[in-house]
């Protein structure tokens, strides 16, 4: 049976289970309360948090609703626990027409199989974005035909059960492209209408995936202001301090853990060992100006985007010791961390990041680490400070893989040569990461190219230990 509940109308029902005609409120509903840019993310394995947006000053239910300056859309969020984990629901968005599906986390301990998506620096695809053509010192166009990573994830929608975009999230900032004749002329006195385009765009497109797999997030410098921190006098007081982004993600982001820490990481993601198996993810902040020392993007620093301060000093590396000394590894024997900027990979390299956070994933064992940032794809091998171990033979320190290849507007990276030492393979191609969780021991990659699904790197990271589940 359909019951409603704040926002959303749910049901209790497995995927083969008849559906009752979905229910709306004529007194509120109408053409313009229809809800759009759904996104689920993972609240615990008992949970899921929805966010959607409507058209501002219109109705909206919903725990948090929020907007900003410059912003035409509500942000509502709304939080559904106390539901069973692992298991499919069917959803409908009051004043919506149509019915979704998800599946809730495993619950730790869990020792089936699975597999996520992860990509990095995804924006939006066609005129607004990355599409067949390119504009000034731009390259990379896409080809007639060739898919875009958003139409990849969904025809192999089936192959994972989430999403992980590791930061640079709609390059609502590439309306400043549009000023210099990149895609169309801009219109600089707007109050923010291009920038806020743009982001809608992106929402727009994202929601096929991110309405039916809950979509898990970190921030990129790109979410930080209207100009990726060349000239901030320019951003207007929603265009800034990753302001967007907040909105967007207020439940991923929202630290229940950690409230003095909104940009640190999604809480329910890092608290829940989500998706409750055997993999525990956490995500840190390699980008803005949070707390840790010499952060890349204070005021003169590599980015500038002289954004924050979200926390007091130091609270990002006391919270990623914490929620890593928390893992229990009998029943999560794996342990994966992203961040934005990568310091293993052949061209700049984040050093700060290093510093910040290498001795931490060395410490308490990290399997794994993504990053995106930059425009390619490079698999490494298990590092310990630089120096290299083989990825099948029970590592002891983190495997590094860079994908930052999803979809920037002007194109790829060129990384340098020769490639670094720990260097197992690069790919100059848009696409995506599947990554498979098959038991304790053996967790495998494929690198996907968007264009046509074709797999071009496969490796498993192979640990000698005892499962216990
Ligand atoms: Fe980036």
């Amino acid at each position: 049976m359909f019951f409603p509940l704040r926002v959303i109308t749910v049901v209790v029902a497995f995927a083969t289970a008849a559906l009752a005609a979905p229910r709306a409120n004529p007194d509120r509903c109408n053409e313009n309360t229809a809800p759009f840019q759904i996104r689920l993310a993972y609240a615990g394995d008992s949970g899921m948090a929805f966010s959607k947006n409507g058209i501002l000053n219109r109705f909206a239910r919903s725990d948090i609703s929020t907007t900003y300056p410059t912003s035409s859309t509500y942000n509502n969020h709304v939080v559904i626990t106390g539901l069973q984990s692992d298991t499919t629901y069917y959803y409908m968005p009051e004043c919506g027409n149509q019915t979704y599906t998800f599946k809730t986390a495993r619950r730790a301990g869990s020792s089936t199989e699975f597999s996520f998506a992860m990509v990095g620096d995804m924006g939006t695809f066609g005129p607004y974005g990355l599409s067949t053509t390119v504009g000034k010192g731009a390259s990379n166009p896409l080809k007639p035909g060739e898919k875009t990573t958003i139409e990849s994830l969904m025809t192999l929608k089936d192959s994972y059960d989430f999403v992980w975009h590791v930061g640079d999230i709609a390059y609502a900032d590439a309306w400043l492209k549009e000023k210099g004749g990149y895609i169309s002329p801009v219109n600089q006195t707007d109050g923010g209408a291009e920038y806020d385009k743009i982001l809608n765009e992106f929402y727009d497109q994202v929601e096929e995936i991110s309405s039916i797999r809950p979509y898990m997030v970190g921030p990129g410098n790109h979410e930080a202001n209207c100009d990726n921190g060349s000239d901030l006098d320019i951003c207007l007081p929603g265009q800034l301090n990753f302001t967007g982004y907040r909105a967007h993600w207020k439940f991923v982001l929202n630290a229940y853990l950690c409230p003095a820490c909104p940009l640190l990481s999604p809480a329910e993601w890092r608290t829940s060992g989500i998706p409750g198996t055997t993999v525990r993810c956490t995500s840190s902040n390699s980008t803005p100006k949070t707390d840790f020392p010499n952060a890349p993007d204070e005021p003169g620093g590599e980015g500038d985007e002289d954004a924050g301060p979200f926390a007091p000093s130091g609270s990002q590396l006391a919270w990623l010791k914490k929620d890593l000394a928390s893992v229990d590894r009998k029943k999560t024997p794996w342990v994966i961390a992203s961040g934005h900027r990568p310091w293993y990979v052949s061209t700049t390299e984040c050093l700060e990041c290093q510093a910040a956070f290498e001795p931490l994933l060395l410490q308490y064992g990290v399997d794994l680490v993504l990053h995106g940032h930059k425009h390619f794809y490079e698999s490494h091998a298990a590092i310990d400070n630089g120096t290299a171990q083989e990825i099948d033979a029970d590592p002891t320190a983190p495997w590094y893989i860079v994908n930052g290849a999803a979809g920037h507007y002007d194109g790829l990276d060129t990384p340098s040569l020769p490639y670094v030492p720990t260097s197992r393979k690069v790919i100059t191609l848009y696409g995506w990461s599947l990554f498979t969780v098959h038991n304790c021991t053996h967790l495998s990659t494929q690198f996907i190219a968007s264009g046509n699904n074709s797999i071009l790197d496969t490796a498993t990271l192979i640990k000698d230990r005892n499962c216990y589940c």
